[in-house]
């Protein structure tokens, strides 16, 4: 039976036991974020459409291609969010959080929207796991956050993984570079869409996927070769510190990232079983984008890490069991399985299923009227730990017997004491 109704085509979903690893995933990355200080921001799914439009830039696909946009009923133009750092910005200079200490260091996570041509890795709703560190500009803080990724990445295990780092330059990098660059493109025969794009922003070129067009640029000077002092010396400081980190990472001069406000570091992390969708997550240092959003001159730097990629990658590398036929997940267990039968060990059994949640461990019970032998597949599919019978006798009583899955091996309880026994016991 497949229903009346279907989710809208490309958007991602996770129920279990598929989505305990979403859950794992966006867990880890918490926990490196926070031991790095950074703290949660909880924003609005969507914004002014003109936040985008100024932020990240007309001249990209996101904006001129992707937004889900409408009018809301006071005829605003509203947009869902197609990324994260244009709305933390907003909300940094709207609440005044630039006034304290700097950096502002921030995490985020949640949905994102973009109405892209859906295929294995690229969703119209996808999730990412998010940072910003907004106000200084530092090399050493471009480190420290690439490092955040690494560190997460690796703490899930993952291997299959290239961090790739450029620099964007500053300014005058840019002004010099571009005058070069278009020279070289004036003589290269393209079409005027090509063209077109080119003029808004020559480094989407590099983006170009077509083999004729990536010939012909082999030899365009990069901007690279183009850095000013002071950008080429932070770009040098920036792979000391990642060297001295002991993290591994590429050069790739080509890059180039999809959202208009990057300046100086840029980097993507590109796994390597992927196929065409193999960014796990990308970012870099922006310069102008609190400025143009109405706010105070100051620099930030942060990345966003694609949830639904991470997963695959997981997947691949064969990290995860996420298998749907399954029902055991990995981490999907119980600590207690409480069969009830009859009403009255019900009523007793839903009172002490209460007082072992209160202490930490994962309970569960029978509902419905189920076979004492239905009831103890239904604990074993669900992974429990130990199984306590509750029939007319062990109400009488008050005792009962823990039986251990494991082994099936049993040991005499009291109900009262059923807490300090599960404890004994694990
Ligand atoms: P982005 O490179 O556009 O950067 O997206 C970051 C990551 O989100 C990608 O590397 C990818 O893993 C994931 N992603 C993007 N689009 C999709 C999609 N359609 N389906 C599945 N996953 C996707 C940003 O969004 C910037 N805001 C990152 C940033 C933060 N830069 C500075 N601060």
């Amino acid at each position: 039976m497949s229903g009346d109704f279907q989710a809208p085509k490309g958007v991602s979903e996770y129920f279990p036991p598929r989505s305990g690893i979403f859950e794992k995933v966006v867990r880890k990355l918490e926990q490196v974020s926070l031991a790095a200080n950074y703290h949660l921001i909880e924003l609005p799914i969507f914004e002014d459409t003109e936040l985008f439009t100024r932020g990240v830039g007309e001249s990209t696909d996101v904006v001129s291609k992707e937004m889900y946009t409408f009018e809301d009923r006071g005829g605003r133009s509203l947009t869902l969010r197609p990324e994260g750092t244009a709305g933390v910005i907003r909300s940094i200079i709207e609440h005044g959080l630039d006034r304290g200490q700097l950096p502002v260091k921030l995490y985020y996570r949640g949905p994102f929207f973009r109405a892209e041509r859906p295929q294995a890795g690229r969703y119209r709703q996808f999730y990412q796991f998010g940072i910003e560190a907004v106000g200084l500009d530092d090399p050493f803080l471009d480190a420290e956050v690439i490092a955040i990724a690494y560190r997460g990445f690796s703490s899930l295990g993952l291997k299959n993984f290239e961090l790739q780092i450029t620099s964007l330059g500053d300014d005058e990098s840019r002004s010099k570079h571009r005058v070069e660059f278009l020279k070289f493109l004036a003589n290269l025969d393209l079409d005027g869409e090509t063209l077109d794009r080119v003029k808004k922003n020559p480094l989407r070129i590099f983006d170009d996927k077509r083999a004729e067009i990536q010939a012909k640029i082999k030899e365009a000077p990069v901007l690279l070769d183009f850095l000013t002092p002071d950008s080429a010396m932070k770009f040098e400081a920036l792979k000391r510190a990642l060297t001295e980190l002991g993290i591994p990472f590429v050069v790739n001069s080509r890059m180039v990232r999809g959202l208009d406000y990057y300046t100086g570091t840029a980097f993507e992390f590109v796994h390597r079983d992927l196929g065409a969708q193999a960014s796990i997550g990308g970012g870099g240092r922006y310069d102008g984008l609190m400025k143009t959003l109405g706010g105070q001159d100051l620099s930030g730097i942060g990345f966003g890490l694609g949830i639904d990629r991470i997963i695959l990658a997981l997947e691949s590398e064969g990290l995860v069991n996420s298998s749907n036929e399954n029902a055991k997940s990995d981490d999907g267990y119980l600590d207690l399985f409480i069969i009830p039968i009859g009403d009255g060990a019900k009523l007793r059994a839903i009172s002490l299923i209460e007082m072992v949640r209160k202490t930490g461990f994962v309970a569960d019970m029978g509902f419905g009227d189920r076979s004492l032998k239905g009831a103890m597949k239904a604990a074993d599919k669900l992974n429990a730990r130990h199984v306590l019978v509750l029939g007319d006798a062990e109400l009488q009583s008050g005792q009962g017997r823990l039986k251990r899955m494991a082994d099936g091996n049993e040991v005499s309880i009291t109900l009262d004491s059923l807490v300090a026994s599960l404890k004994n016991a694990i």
